[in-house]
């Protein structure tokens, strides 16, 4: 299927719609009712989206990002630019420990958005500008989240995976598999205040409360360590970019030898690099990065996503296999479709030729836009639209694009 005409103008409409400015700054809101700051993976795929339309406002959702980043180079993975926009949901209420921004990161998906705004336009002024901070950004997580030293980078919230309620994080938070929201916000609110306590002191914090080395994280790091290669290539910085491409491969390595249970991906956790698990869409995600040989690639598209069992609906990808005791289709992150961990999977699958595959990923998505409009998540069994309204991640599907 082809993305029809009048969903490329509704996807950057809504973009439009959910643009605030900053100051001299703008950035996009995931939802102007349910999520009305700005949040990092977010502003990334915004970002993306913005390059088949407005690269100069990519530019924005980058700019404004990086404006608030850390002294010690973490980005956070929100910025409440407008204090009064608070509305609705407890989610947001959660408070991190600082004024203006939250104190924990999110995927690191901005090498990868610069690099696609840079494909498109080949600004090397605007390169320049942003490359301290890229620079920074990721040396802090390769020296501040691998305390080990086993290339792998560690998150120390189940936040800062992008998928909060996750059923991979059910075992460090001492849940069993189903259970309410409540009790899981209660846990997550518990971990928060554990966090401050240690002042969110990364190697201090994933030591003692919470470490996870998470699969998609640690793809989509070595993904964009891969870009971060290209960009320091293209400015002359030679030494870094061999630096970066080496960090992505060891990283990949470690991946390898540490989460691959048998041709299944699993994240890690604790100091002992312990499997959890659980099969969520995240045993994809190192298609993304190409970690897999072409036949590996092959069996876990057979064996998982094409079959009912496990992760083939009527509306694909649900984020939790099937066949798991967690699986939920109208629970968050515990089941539903979302477009972002479609769009990983696309690309992903695009990574080995997987063409017609691919295409059931976009067009799946497709349908599920059509049906139900811009909405957070989808019911992968009836493709029923859940949570927020006017969700951005959906216009997502204008940058699943075969070639
Ligand atoms: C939810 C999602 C997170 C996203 C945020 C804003 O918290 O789990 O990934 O960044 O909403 O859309």
């Amino acid at each position: 299927m082809i993305i029809p005409e009048i969903l490329r103008v509704r996807s950057y409409e809504l973009l439009k719609r959910n643009r605030r400015q900053a100051g001299e700054l703008s950035y996009t809101v995931p939802s102007p009712t349910m999520y009305p700051y700005q949040w990092l993976w977010d502003s990334c795929f915004h970002a993306i989206v913005l390059t088949h339309f407005e690269p100069e406002e990519a530019k924005q959702e980058i700019l404004s990002l990086l404006s608030r980043q850390f002294n010690n180079g973490m980005i956070p993975h929100m910025i409440y630019w407008d204090d009064h926009a608070f509305e609705s949901t407890r989610r947001l209420k959660i408070d991190w420990g600082k004024t203006g921004t939250s104190s924990i990161t999110q995927p690191p998906m901005i090498a990868y958005a610069i690099w696609r705004i840079f494909q498109k336009d080949g600004d090397m002024l605007f390169l320049k500008k942003i490359y301290p901070n890229l620079f920074h950004f990721y040396k802090y997580l390769l020296n501040e989240r691998d305390p080990h030293e086993r290339h792998l980078i560690g998150i120390l919230n189940p936040d800062e995976s992008g998928e909060d309620n996750s059923p991979r994080f059910d075992t460090l938070l001492d849940l069993p598999p189903t259970h309410t929201e409540e009790i899981n916000y209660q846990k997550r609110m518990k971990l928060v205040e554990e966090n401050k306590q240690c002042n969110f002191d990364a190697p201090f914090c994933m030591k003692n409360f919470f470490w996870v080395k998470d699969v998609p994280f640690n793809a989509i790091m070595v993904e964009n360590l891969r870009c971060l290669s290209h960009i320091a290539e293209k400015l002359g910085h030679e030494y870094d970019a061999q630096y970066f491409n080496t960090e992505a491969e060891r990283i990949a390595t470690s991946m390898r030898a540490l989460m691959d249970g048998g041709g299944l991906y699993l994240s890690t956790y604790g100091e002992d690099y312990r499997k959890i698990k659980v099969k969520t869409w995240a045993i994809f995600a190192p298609l993304f990065a190409k970690l897999l040989s072409q036949d590996e690639a092959r069996v876990l598209v057979d064996k998982y996503l094409l079959d009912p069992k496990f992760f083939l609906a009527n509306y694909s990808v649900p984020t939790v296999s099937r066949d798991e005791p967690s699986y939920n289709p109208e629970g968050f992150w515990r089941g539903p479709t979302w477009i972002a961990s479609n769009w990983f999977i696309y690309k992903g699958l695009l990574q080995y030729g997987f063409t017609a595959e691919a295409q059931k990923i976009k067009d799946s998505s497709i349908s599920l836009i059509e049906k139900s409009g811009f909405r957070e998540q989808f019911n992968p069994e009836t493709g029923e639209g859940l949570g927020a309204h006017d969700f951005t991640w959906g216009t997502l599907i204008v940058d699943m694009e075969e070639s």
